[in-house]
């Protein structure tokens, strides 16, 4: 077991961004849905991009030109615990591969970004009625 990594860097971020992506595609809920949508463009172009997102999002270098919102809510078959699932297999990649403080870092990063996906994904606004006013 090599030491764990205490600082962010495209170095770091790349190690975190293989493995983490080995735990999902060997998930058994997670893998399929992954598999699905990535298989005809290919493993390596989605690593690369997931390396250029969180080199912006942990190091503000702008590596990364996408939409996330909009890939998300393209997927099919997604439910709202997925990303529980998705969080915890996150943090345990992230705890193993970074000290604690840096674990914590991205572990608020990826939360936060999760809460704004699902918001775009399963929040519908037809759905609550408002309360009346009296
Ligand atoms: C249940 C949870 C999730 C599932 C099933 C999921 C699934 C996927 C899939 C299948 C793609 C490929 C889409 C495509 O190429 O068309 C993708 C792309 C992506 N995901 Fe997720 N995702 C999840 C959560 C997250 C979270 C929490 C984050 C951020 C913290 C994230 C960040 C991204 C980004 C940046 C891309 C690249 C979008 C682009 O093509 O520019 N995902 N995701």
């Amino acid at each position: 077991m090599h030491q764990r990594f205490d600082d962010v860097s495209d170095e770091s971020i790349a190690y975190l961004v293989d493995r983490f992506y080995a735990k999902i595609r060997a998930d058994a809920r997670l893998g399929p849905i992954f598999e699905g949508v990535i298989a005809a463009k290919g493993w390596p172009g989605h690593l690369a991009t997931m390396r250029a997102f969180w080199s912006s999002v942990m190091l503000t270098t702008g590596r990364y030109k996408g939409n996330p919102m909009l890939a998300h809510m393209r997927l099919e078959g997604v439910r709202p615990d997925d990303f529980e699932h998705w969080l915890v297999l996150f943090q345990e990649t992230c705890e193993e591969l970074f000290t604690d403080q840096i674990a914590a870092a991205f572990r608020e990063k990826a939360g936060r970004i999760a809460q704004s996906l699902q918001f775009g994904m399963f929040y519908r606004p037809e759905e609550h009625q408002p309360r009346a006013v009296s």
